[in-house]
């Protein structure tokens, strides 16, 4: 007897094929849609009066996170709470753990366990790749050093839609550290696959050299998302339909890269008389942690046109999203459907 626990997810439109989430790099629009698609109906879940159904039950989902984090840790563990799954969160000191075996064994631990998805996060870019290619276990990167972080660029992309509809042609703007932000690197990939217009803005020392079309080596061309590249904040937020302001990654940063945090806010600080440029409509954005009176002003950051604490919520709906369609991947039963989660 089939039990509804084993049965197949019958959304028709699924065309789903990751075993794993490392980035977005390769991720079709479809793909991207489908996930979208699936965190819209998380969100109703997520409304409900008791926001429980029990999607997930008998799967586990093990958090470990080798690098600090309050939102996605939490929103992960909530987004696996609400479908039921069991949640284990581990945390390990990054002086504790080095690339290479030890990385390796607590990964093959946790799926002699049980785990059937681990989402990690760790200071070393590559690590989740390095942990996929060693277990039967779905891996979610939740940030691999300055590298990826393609959770958080789909729950931009999920907030940004929910407002525009459609992102084609729309212009997205990122101001900050760009060459040390993994979340710009994510939504690069995803704005370009939604087919939005990318601009990225921070010091010219902060800044990849490689993204610069004129920069790139011919073998890059189809390895990177053609984005425009602005050292001038002004020219930058022009016409802007939304504006995302990013932290200094200072724990990644080598010394030099700035004169001094003053002169740093005083040239690249999102603020209200550089968003006057923007579109009058224009959405303000931040993945969070933020500096106020860093890269973002505080008026701005609480201003009518933020969305940040939106970007927050739509974060557990997103990754609900992710953990339901990777529950069915490598032979694993599928989930039941969500038509039958009333
Ligand atoms: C980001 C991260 O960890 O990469 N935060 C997040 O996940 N929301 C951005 C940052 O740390 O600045």
């Amino acid at each position: 007897m089939t039990t509804t626990a084993e049965r197949p997810a019958t959304t028709s439109t699924r065309t789903w094929e990751h075993h794993h989430v490392l980035d977005l790099d390769d991720f079709t629009r479809d793909e991207i849609e489908e996930v979208l698609g699936l965190a819209e109906r998380m969100r109703e879940v997520l409304d409900r009066r008791i926001a429980r159904v029990p999607a997930l039950r008998g799967h586990t989902v093990v958090n470990l996170f080798y690098e600090n984090s309050t939102r996605t840790r939490a929103s992960f563990e909530l987004a696996g709470k609400v479908l039921g799954a069991d949640v284990i969160s581990l945390s390990a000191s990054t002086s504790s753990v080095q690339k290479g075996e030890s990385l390796i064994d607590t990964v093959r631990t946790l799926r002699a366990m049980g785990a059937d998805v681990i989402v990690m996060r760790h200071s070393s870019a590559g690590a989740a790749y390095l942990a996929a290619s060693h277990t039967e276990a779905s891996i979610v990167n939740a940030g691999d050093g300055a590298h990826a972080h393609p959770t958080q660029a789909l729950l931009d992309l999920y907030t940004m839609r929910k407002h525009f509809g459609d992102l084609r042609g729309k212009r997205v703007v990122m101001v900050g550290d760009i060459s040390h932000s993994r979340v710009a690197r994510s939504d690069m990939w995803g704005l370009s696959a939604m087919g939005a217009e990318v601009v990225v803005c921070g010091p010219p020392t902060l800044l990849p050299r490689g993204l610069r079309v004129e920069d790139r080596p011919a073998h890059a061309e189809a390895a990177l998302p053609l984005v425009r590249v602005e050292a001038d904040i002004e020219r930058a937020l022009e016409g802007a339909h939304v504006v995302m302001a990013l932290r200094l990654q200072s724990e990644r940063q080598q010394g030099g890269l700035l004169p001094s945090l003053h002169e740093y806010a005083a040239h690249y600080q999102v603020t209200a008389a550089r968003l006057a440029r923007a579109h009058p409509d224009h959405l303000l954005m931040h993945p969070g942690p933020k500096n106020e009176g860093v890269e973002i002003a505080g008026d701005v950051a609480t201003g009518s046109h933020s969305i940040i604490e939106e970007q927050v919520t739509n974060g557990v709906a997103v990754r609900m999203a992710l953990l339901y369609l990777l529950a069915g991947m490598g032979g694993r039963p599928a989930p039941a459907p969500m038509e039958s989660m009333r």
